[in-house]
């Protein structure tokens, strides 16, 4: 990966939740108001200079409702059509999200995984890079989302935006990673939130999926691959309640975040 300019303290890489802009239990329901808290806080810290000095900011979000149970279908029937039903859905989600950042001030724009990935069943070869690597040196934080994506050998692929997150964090380096839920963090079976996960601790926890339909493994998916860019890249990350407000801003600015921290040791 190539140093970034002078002016770049480091990548933030923040993925907001489809359980978080969306309401999972139904179909193709969006929470604008949610996608409007969480714009204008992620504007609230473009404008605070300091606090946002030479950092660029990396924004992925979920399908929710918009992609899973269109997903499913897909994975079902294997018809290309249900392909371009899902993508078409999600990118309708990621409009929503582009045009409330753009309201905001926010200088954003989108990235479609579908129009920009190829994948060799587990094996993902990225052309992404270079599209964020511009926006990022242009001033312009690019949106990216969970998709369906081509797949060399199996017609296509849904790529969540879990997975989406652990790819850029290694390749872009990043000095900081958080994933945004409707959940104060990754809880026990006493309901507890747990501050601390390490890879070793995993081998010993059963966590569950998702309340909802999530044909990307839900919660106990996105632990696993934290952990596994906790392991491999030494780069923590948190998972902290996207749903309340602030959080988000509290993320961006460095402030105390309450969540579960996920890190190598
Ligand atoms: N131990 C756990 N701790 C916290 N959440 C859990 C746990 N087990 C299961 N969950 C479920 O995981 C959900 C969050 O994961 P989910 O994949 O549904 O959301 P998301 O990643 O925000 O959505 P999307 O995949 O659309 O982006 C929570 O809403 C909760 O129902
Ligand atoms: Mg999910």
């Amino acid at each position: 990966m190539k140093e970034y300019p002078d002016d770049v303290a480091g990548i933030y890489v923040l993925k907001i939740g489809g359980s978080v802009i969306t309401e999972k239990g139904a179909e193709r329901r969006v929470r604008k108001e949610e996608i409007r808290r969480i714009s204008e806080e992620i504007a609230l810290t473009l404008s605070t200079a300091t606090a946002r000095a030479g950092k660029k900011l990396i924004l992925v979000h979920g399908a929710g409702s918009f992609g899973h149970p269109q997903a499913k279908v897909y994975l079902e029937s294997r018809d290309a059509k249900d392909a371009l039903i899902t993508h078409e859905s999600v990118k309708e989600l990621n409009k929503m999200v582009i045009s409330s950042l753009t309201e905001c001030g926010v200088n954003a724009m989108p990235i479609h995984p579908l129009s920009a990935v190829v994948s060799k069943g587990l094996e993902i070869k990225y052309k992404i890079k270079e599209q964020i690597d511009k926006a990022l040196k242009m001033g312009i934080i690019p949106v990216l989302h969970g998709d369906v994506i081509f797949d060399e050998k199996e017609g296509f692929r849904i790529i969540s935006g879990d997975q989406l997150v652990v790819y850029i964090a290694k390749e872009f380096k990043a000095i900081k990673v958080g994933v945004g839920t409707d959940m104060d963090g990754v809880v026990n079976d006493n309901g507890a939130v747990i501050r601390k996960i390490t890879p070793e601790d995993l081998e010993k926890m059963s966590i569950g999926g998702s309340a909802h339909v999530d044909v990307t493994g839900g919660m106990k998916e996105k632990v696993y691959l934290l952990a596994k860019l906790a392991s491999e890249s030494n780069t923590p990350s948190i998972l902290f309640n996207a749903s309340k407000e602030s959080n988000v801003y509290k993320f961006l600015v460095d402030e105390t975040l309450f969540g579960t921290v996920i890190s190598s040791s």
